[in-house]
């Protein structure tokens, strides 16, 4: 081998990573990054200059997984001649697993949500570079290659040239710790995983499993280290973060405790659920002075028929009640929320219930979506049954609404 093959091989490969969807997603890939960089590897802004592309995915809506498909053509189409190494991560992962290869067939290796501790591996595995990675968290001094090594027999042989993995379950606590974020003075913290809410519509509780809490010493130890590090502000992560429980510490007291840190100037949540929202945590929004005066609480819709439907677990008045707590309690607070139009056997009368609910409780600001049948989840059992047209014209009529109402608060 030649002087110079040998410098090249030696040099530190280049990351691209691409993140879509939620914050949780932003996090994870500030994980991977941390992990990544613990071994070595470079990144780079430019998807061009990359040994490996990683798309760390979300499978929300469908929109956001055509998103991704026509990414990863368009990114092989750029790239024809020097071709790079292309992970696809996260829910998408999940949600396809190996299948992601027989529709797109230039994506080596698949990691779900649950293995991302794994991916400094398969990728010096999938390149080729024999270094003992160290940092790496394995299960017993096993390998992590459960899954993807050995396809069945009967698969084609072009599945001995992927890897996939979408078998895991607990992540390793250290895979938090690296220090890795993409802010100086900001930074996401997870305190649980998962969902076990199964709202009807919802594909995020089989991507990312069922609800784990962290461990609440785990969490202030993470926000510790990030004060350290020069983290002034954090924001608090999971899919549900008020049903937090661990060891008697439920989420109340760990917005407590967060609070007590010293280094720490100010920090807010994301998201919560109505049904596990009470009167104590408006107390807390209101009293902790680092904590900021905000609250995300999804309503979906204002009907309660839809809202049954979606397995939400409230009422309409159950939710209207919450929101006039909220604004006695935390005076000035910010509320904002998300909203579902188009979600099977939505009425005329069901949709005039979303949009009388918004001009009631005037958010702050409210996201809109229009409705996408998803994959395992039980509304795939009813009829997807509003034209396209209809779910467009009553998201734009939403979309206006909102927009009046955060134009005149804005004002005020
Ligand atoms: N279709 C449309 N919107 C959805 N959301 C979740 N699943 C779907 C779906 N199948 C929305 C919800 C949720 C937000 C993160 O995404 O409003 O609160
Ligand atoms: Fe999905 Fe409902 Fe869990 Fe939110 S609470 S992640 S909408 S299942």
């Amino acid at each position: 081998m030649s002087k110079e093959s040998k410098t090249y091989k030696n040099m530190p490969k280049k990351i691209y990573i691409r993140t879509f969807g939620c914050q949780m997603n932003v996090r994870d890939s500030e994980v991977i990054c941390g992990l990544l960089k613990k071994e070595g590897y470079k990144f780079t802004d430019e998807p061009k200059d990359a040994d490996v592309i990683l798309f760390n995915t979300c499978s929300v809506r469908q929109h956001a997984e055509d998103k991704v498909w026509s990414e990863i053509g368009r990114i092989a189409r750029d790239r024809s001649g020097t071709v790079p190494v292309i992970g696809l991560i996260g829910c998408m992962a999940q949600n396809y697993k190996e299948k992601i290869f027989e529709r797109a067939p230039n994506v080596s290796f698949v990691v779900g949500p649950s293995d991302i501790h794994k991916i400094a591996e398969i990728i010096e595995k999938v390149l080729g570079i024999s270094k003992q990675a160290g940092t790496v968290p394995k299960k017993r001094g096993q390998s992590p290659f459960v899954k993807g090594q050995s396809p069945k027999s009967g698969d084609s042989p072009f599945f001995l040239r992927k890897i996939w993995e979408t078998d895991g379950s607990i992540r390793p606590e250290e895979i938090y710790h690296t220090g890795f974020y993409e802010d100086k003075e900001h930074a996401y913290v997870v305190i649980s995983e998962g969902c076990s809410n199964f709202c009807s519509y919802c594909v995020v509780p089989y991507v990312r499993g069922g609800l784990r809490n962290r461990n609440y010493k785990d969490i202030l130890k993470e926000i510790e280290e990030a004060i350290e590090k020069g983290i002034t502000k954090i924001t608090l992560l999971g899919q549900n973060v008020n049903a937090y429980q661990c060891d008697g510490i439920n989420f109340v007291t760990l917005l407590n405790s967060v609070n007590s840190l010293k280094g720490l100037k100010e920090f807010s949540f994301i998201t919560s659920h109505p049904k596990d929202t009470s009167t104590d945590l408006f107390k807390a929004i209101a009293d902790l002075e680092k904590l900021k005066k905000y609250l995300h609480l999804p309503v979906q819709s204002g009907s309660d028929k839809i809202l049954k439907l979606m397995n939400r677990g409230y009422t309409r008045k159950f939710y209207l009640d919450l929101v006039d707590n909220y604004r006695k309690i935390v005076k000035g607070g910010i509320l904002t929320t998300d909203i579902i139009v188009g979600f099977p056997n939505e009425t005329e009368s069901d949709f005039e219930g979303t949009r009388n609910l918004l001009e009631e409780v005037r958010f702050n600001a409210a996201y809109i979506f229009k409705y996408s049948t998803r994959p395992h989840t039980e509304a795939t059992k009813l009829d997807d049954n509003l034209p396209l047209e209809e779910k467009e014209k009553r998201h734009g009529e939403i979309l206006e609404l909102q927009k009046k109402i955060s134009k005149s608060k804005n004002e005020r």
